[in-house]
């Protein structure tokens, strides 16, 4: 594969992310398909058009198909709100194309089932946007716990808290309505399990409670209207291999920001990570004299590959988009037959029945087996 053409369906937050990555995978990784910027799409032909200028891709439209149907585009990055990927990534997969879609997979699990499917069938790449687990540092983990550091896993905690809709005057937006699904767990929930899955492995059962602080939002037109989303949600979990744990995440959570915490615990030491500060991690082990243990810092370095392909300084620190670019090279390598980590729609829809099983659980008040 000499060169690779992209589209890129919404140009929003994520849509963005995209169109970074699209322009760096080369620079930084200097072993790709020369990267061409094709065709993109948004709900304006306006909006397309100026995104088009900004993002560096050559040709705009307002029908999202345009993009699809287009000859000279071999892979999709469908960046739309949640409940638009499967209709699109269906279709992009249909037309022949790898398909690089957003988290989580659709509201409906029949409909992820259904891009699963769509997947199996076509031949083609079709990878979620799980990035946390693109993280050097968080690969370092991985090597960690496969290495036997903190010997046998048997309790983890995870969350992910945000603030962005904390404040009860933020306007209602599509996060709130139930066409994007239930709330904080297909939107956050995903992300830890992301982590965890490819740290230990699946989930096997949970228990789950969601929670609904505000009744309703302001509307930009200075109506109200009734909030159909679950910001907050908590949940035991066990994993398939035995280890049980705690799930709590929320969008609501004053003052944090980006916070997505992971510990392990294991019957020789254990490890701590946090988002907030994702160019470290902290191991402790139990070994030497007692009077000097303690949590060991390690920061992100060259020796945590592939954080030498942006910096030769250790300490210096990567970024979220630096992730996304990561994860980029890790498409195009999955385009290209190579070994890749990426979370392809078979393993997502294993994180899509978690949390749906989480939801069930909550209804049913009681334990759900994934
Ligand atoms: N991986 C991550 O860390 C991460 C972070 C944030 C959001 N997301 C996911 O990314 C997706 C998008 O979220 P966002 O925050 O970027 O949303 P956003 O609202 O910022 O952007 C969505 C974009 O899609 C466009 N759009 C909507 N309908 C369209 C259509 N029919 N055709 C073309 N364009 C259309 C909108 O105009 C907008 O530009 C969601 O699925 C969300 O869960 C992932």
């Amino acid at each position: 594969m000499e060169s690779v053409g992209v589209g890129l369906i919404g140009t929003g937050y994520m849509g963005k992310c995209h169109a970074l990555a699209w322009n760096c995978v080369n620079p930084v990784f200097g072993d790709c398909p020369q990267v061409k910027l094709v065709h993109l799409a948004d709900i304006t032909e306006a909006q397309a058009r100026d995104k088009a200028r900004e993002l560096g891709f050559a040709d705009s439209t307002a029908d999202w198909r345009a993009v699809i149907e287009n000859p000279q585009v071999d892979v999709v990055s469908v960046t739309t709100p949640n409940s638009f990927h499967p209709e699109m990534a269906i279709a992009a997969l249909k037309a022949g194309k790898h398909v690089w879609c957003e988290k989580p997979m659709a509201p409906d699990i029949k409909d992820a089932e259904r891009m699963r499917d769509a997947a199996r069938g076509s031949g083609r790449v079709a990878i979620l946007g799980y990035n946390y687990i693109q993280n050097p540092i968080i690969r370092h983990m991985g090597s960690l716990l496969d290495g036997g550091e903190i010997g046998e896993v048997f309790h983890i905690r995870l969350e992910m808290d945000e603030d962005f809709m904390a404040d009860p005057d933020a306007l209602f937006y599509w996060k709130s309505e139930a066409s994007a699904g239930y709330g904080a767990i297909d939107d956050f929930a995903v992300h830890p399990l992301s982590l965890v899955h490819k740290l230990l492995g699946p989930v096997s059962s949970v228990m789950a409670d969601m929670a609904m602080p505000y009744p309703d939002r302001p509307l930009a037109d200075g109506g109200r209207r009734k909030v159909e989303t679950y910001d907050i949600a908590s949940a035991l979990i066990r994993l398939e291999n035995g280890a049980s744990g705690t799930l709590c995440v929320s969008r609501t959570a004053w003052g944090r920001k980006g916070r997505v915490a992971i510990q392990i615990f294991g019957s020789r030491g254990s490890i701590i990570f946090d988002q907030e500060r994702m160019n470290e991690l902290r191991l402790y082990r139990n070994d030497g004299p007692s009077a000097n243990q303690g949590f060991a810092t390690i920061l992100a370095s060259p020796d945590h590959s592939p954080y030498e392909r942006f910096l030769p300084a250790p300490g210096h620190g990567l970024g979220f988009n630096d992730m996304k670019t990561i994860e980029c090279r890790q498409l195009l390598a999955a385009m290209q037959d190579e070994n890749a980590h990426v979370i392809d729609f078979e393993e997502g829809l294993i994180i899509e029945r978690t949390v749906h099983a989480m939801a069930q659980s909550y209804h049913a008040r009681g334990w759900v087996d994934v």
